[in-house]
């Protein structure tokens, strides 16, 4: 079996689908590693290291040659990817249904990655996890970084400093890593979510939940571990909650998503105009839509009272290395789970819960239940 990684093309991504360690992995399981030649710069793993580690370097067209299977990060151009290979990537597929038509019309099966079930077997294949949780430790980092006071309660000589008070709204992967890392750095941290399960891991992190609690939030984590989109009346509480509790907050880091739908907006620019001067948003749901009002891509917003709303479209990129190589093992979890020793291939089967899951084109169409019509 060949596996081709290209070079990212997206723009500002810097993250690469293998590393050497990964290669040689799939090198001891008889698998061949084409890689294309630059592929790793972003995440500083130059041609080098990979052939050291046993691959081929080489071009876009000579990486693809006789391919496999492609592994990737975004998905890639459908453009010379060869009929009857499988392709497994982040490949957002609700927002790129052409793209994914493309692949299917050139015979190419393509896995979702981010579609992975949320079930113990596929732990260590979750994409969506081990990026969130760098993403999330990456956007309390960028608060500091634009606050302009510390984090942690300084009792010095020249008097005290107080404590940064930080407010994480949905806590999932990425809002737990970041209530792990603002109490690392001495912030005194609340949290909120819909899911009420996430108010013991609030507790046992330090932090203070901050909750409405009515027959609507008993209901609102689905079977698979995702929030539903709430109604009216439940976010009119929360609005009020939020307006409460906004004011008295130096940093707050939103990443509330519901999949397949747009992000929740949690905070308006009323609210944000009750925030002191000074204060710095993090609204990490901004390319999905954004979670506050006045946020933009890759950029920094002020406000008129002083408040900045940053955004990130791509965080897991901005910490290329770790984000590869966390990807890349979530990728050799997969394969190696699938890998047929006798044939030395992979071989999906159909009834296996982990391929239904991720499996959005097959047999000349997209095939994927949430993806119809
Ligand atoms: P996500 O990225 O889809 O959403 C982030 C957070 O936003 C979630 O906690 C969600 O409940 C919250 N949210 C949505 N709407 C909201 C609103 N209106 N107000 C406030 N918060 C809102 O979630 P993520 O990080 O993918 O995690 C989802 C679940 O999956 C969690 O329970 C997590 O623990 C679980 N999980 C399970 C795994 C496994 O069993 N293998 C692996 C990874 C996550």
């Amino acid at each position: 079996m060949k596996i081709a990684v290209l070079a990212e093309t997206a723009a500002g991504e810097k993250r690469v689908a293998a590393t050497p360690e990964t290669v040689k992995k799939f090198g001891a399981l008889g698998a061949a590693v084409a890689i294309e030649s630059g592929a790793g710069k972003g995440a500083n793993i130059p041609d080098s290291a990979f052939t050291d580690a046993g691959a081929t370097v080489g071009s876009r067209a000579d990486t693809l040659k006789g391919a496999n299977l492609v592994l990737g990060i975004q998905g890639p151009d459908p453009k010379g990817l060869p009929a009857g290979v499988a392709l497994a990537a982040s490949l957002n597929p609700y927002q790129s249904k052409d793209r994914l038509e493309a692949y299917a019309k050139g015979g190419v099966e393509a896995l979702a990655m981010e579609f992975m079930p949320r079930i113990t077997r596929a732990q260590s294949m979750d994409i969506l996890s081990s990026q969130a949780n760098l993403a999330g430790y990456k956007a309390v980092i960028d608060a500091a970084e634009a606050y302009g006071r510390a984090f942690p309660m300084m009792m010095t000589a020249a008097g005290t400093i107080s404590a940064a008070r930080a407010f994480i709204m949905g806590v999932g992967v990425a809002g737990l890593q970041a209530i792990a890392t603002a109490r690392r750095l001495g912030a005194v941290v609340s949290a909120t979510d819909v899911r009420l399960a996430t108010k013991e891991q609030i507790l046992s992190l330090g932090g203070k939940p901050i909750f409405i609690e009515d027959e609507e939030t008993k209901a609102a984590e689905t079977a698979g571990g995702y929030a539903k989109e709430m109604s009216d009346a439940y976010k009119a509480k929360q609005a009020a909650l939020v307006s409460e509790t906004i004011a008295k907050q130096d940093i707050v880091i939103t990443t509330a998503l519901i999949p397949g739908r747009p992000a929740p907006r949690l905070v308006t620019a009323e609210q944000v105009a009750t925030m002191k001067p000074g204060s710095v948003i993090v609204d990490m749901s901004v390319v999905q839509g954004g979670n506050v009002e006045g946020s933009k891509a890759d950029e920094a917003v002020v406000t008129a009272n002083g408040v900045t709303i940053l955004g990130f479209s791509n965080y897991p990129s901005r910490l290329a290395a770790d984000a590869s190589a966390l990807f890349a093992r979530n990728l050799l979890t997969f394969v190696t789970t699938f890998f047929d020793k006798d044939t030395k291939s992979l071989k999906l089967p159909e009834d296996d819960e982990i391929v239904k899951a991720i499996r959005v084109t097959g047999g000349g169409a997209i095939v994927h239940p949430a993806l119809q019509g």
